[in-house]
């Protein structure tokens, strides 16, 4: 099948995700197109028989670039089976309202794009202090000490479980859509 990963990323887990993904889906075979989302604004969907979007989540939102494609090609969108990734910290954990904001999240992406996911896969993303600048070092450090109380606030840490990934894209590649 020919597939079209396109991403945004913000520090660079959800670009290793969707490099993870095309891997994955190369290994079996399939012929995958990876992009930047800002890099595939123009795309014809027409050519692709299944897309995966991956996006992650920043002060409750998603990237913009990833609201504007999903707006954009929406009605494209919904002529195709489509994985939407979404990349966060509060997946990581099992805290039940941090789980009911990321179900918040998605619709208010959808409200705002028109565009209706049907298949999103939740992805625990990375903890990179050696990349953030100062306010985002502040922002993070108060997430990850309430989120990982052992965790080093100084040491980068990647919370992505890559053989539950990898189950998720099986799962929906044998699925119909
Ligand atoms: C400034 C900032 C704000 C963030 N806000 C949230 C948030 O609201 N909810 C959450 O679950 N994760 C939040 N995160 C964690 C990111 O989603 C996580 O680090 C993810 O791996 C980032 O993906 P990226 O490297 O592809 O941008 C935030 C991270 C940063 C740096």
């Amino acid at each position: 099948m020919k597939m079209l990963i396109a991403y945004a990323s913000t520090e660079g887990q959800t670009r290793r995700i969707a490099r993870f993904l095309m891997d994955r889906l190369a290994d079996q075979g399939h012929s995958v197109e990876l992009l930047p989302v800002t890099e595939a604004a123009d795309i014809d969907l027409t050519r692709f028989d299944r897309v995966i979007l991956a996006a992650s989540v920043h002060l409750g939102h998603y990237q913009k670039d990833m609201g504007e494609f999903a707006a954009r090609h929406g009605a494209a969108l919904d002529q195709l089976p489509v994985l939407f990734v979404s990349v966060s910290l509060a997946a990581a954990g099992h805290d039940a309202e941090e789980w009911a904001d990321l179900d918040r999240i998605v619709s208010d992406f959808a409200q705002a794009t028109d565009w209706h996911p049907k298949k999103v896969v939740q992805v625990a993303g990375a903890y990179r202090p050696s990349e953030y600048d100062i306010f985002r070092r502040f922002v993070m450090r108060r997430i990850v000490a309430a989120k990982d109380p052992q965790a080093d606030p100084d040491k980068d840490h990647e919370y992505t479980d890559w053989q539950a990934l990898g189950a998720a894209l099986d799962d929906w590649l044998s699925a119909k859509g």
